[in-house]
């Protein structure tokens, strides 16, 4: 992980497109990190600090040309900032575990794989605003496109927000983003297969987090 001031605890992300199961597994996680006597701190982006949920509201409850993709991507960043300097960084430095549903790898995939700005450039705006901390561990759920779509319609969200309502060619880049960020990085990226009882999802997650665990 790099470096954010003598930063103890794990910082773990998971990440996918629409549907994986995603805010489920974040929380089954942390709860079996907790059962085994972890102190965990549970988050989302975008948001988990006061100022970056309300950044959230401007990405996600706006007019879907409210943004330009650079404005985007910047607006991302600085929530992204924000959520690291008052929660990620301070929970780290306690020596407490972070569990962190999306991080800069959904930049990647969504302003990068689906929007098309440059993978570099995203990396430089991480750089500057978050000191380019990267995940111990992140992990990237998949399942088909169709098992999203139904997981989707059964909580009640297909497409309810701007960036999720947008055409599916746009998801499939965003999964294509993914998979070739997660194929660049092995030794952070484990990719989960997210089909099946969602138990059996957690246990696969914990066995990819096996050799980060006390
Ligand atoms: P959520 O549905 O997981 O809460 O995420 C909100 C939406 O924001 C989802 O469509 C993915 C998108 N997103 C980005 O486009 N870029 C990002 O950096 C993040 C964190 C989320």
């Amino acid at each position: 992980m790099t470096d954010i001031g003598g930063a103890r605890g794990r910082f773990l992300t998971l990440e996918g497109g629409e549907g994986v199961g995603k805010s489920t597994q974040a929380r089954a996680l942390a709860a079996a990190l907790r059962a085994r006597g972890i102190k965990v701190v549970e988050t989302r982006e975008p948001g988990g600090s006061p100022g970056a949920e309300a950044i959230r509201e401007l990405l996600l409850h706006a007019p879907a040309d409210a943004w330009g993709r650079e404005a985007e991507a910047l607006l991302f960043a600085a929530a992204r900032a924000d959520h690291v300097a008052r929660v990620i960084a301070p929970a780290l430095a306690r020596g407490d575990w972070v569990v962190c549903d999306r991080f800069v790898d959904s930049t990647r995939a969504y302003q990068g794989g689906g929007s098309g700005m440059d993978d570099a450039d995203i990396m430089t705006l991480h750089a500057i605003g978050s000191h380019g901390l990267l995940p111990d561990r992140s992990l990237l759920l998949t399942i088909d496109a169709e098992q999203a779509a139904a997981r989707r319609q059964a909580r009640g969200s297909a497409g309810d927000d701007r960036i999720e309502g947008r055409v599916s060619a746009f998801h499939e880049a965003v999964n294509r983003g993914f998979a070739a960020i997660a194929a660049a990085e092995p030794v952070r990226f484990r990719v989960i297969d997210a089909a099946g009882a969602a138990e059996d999802v957690t246990a696969r997650l914990i066995a990819a987090i096996d050799d980060l665990l006390p």
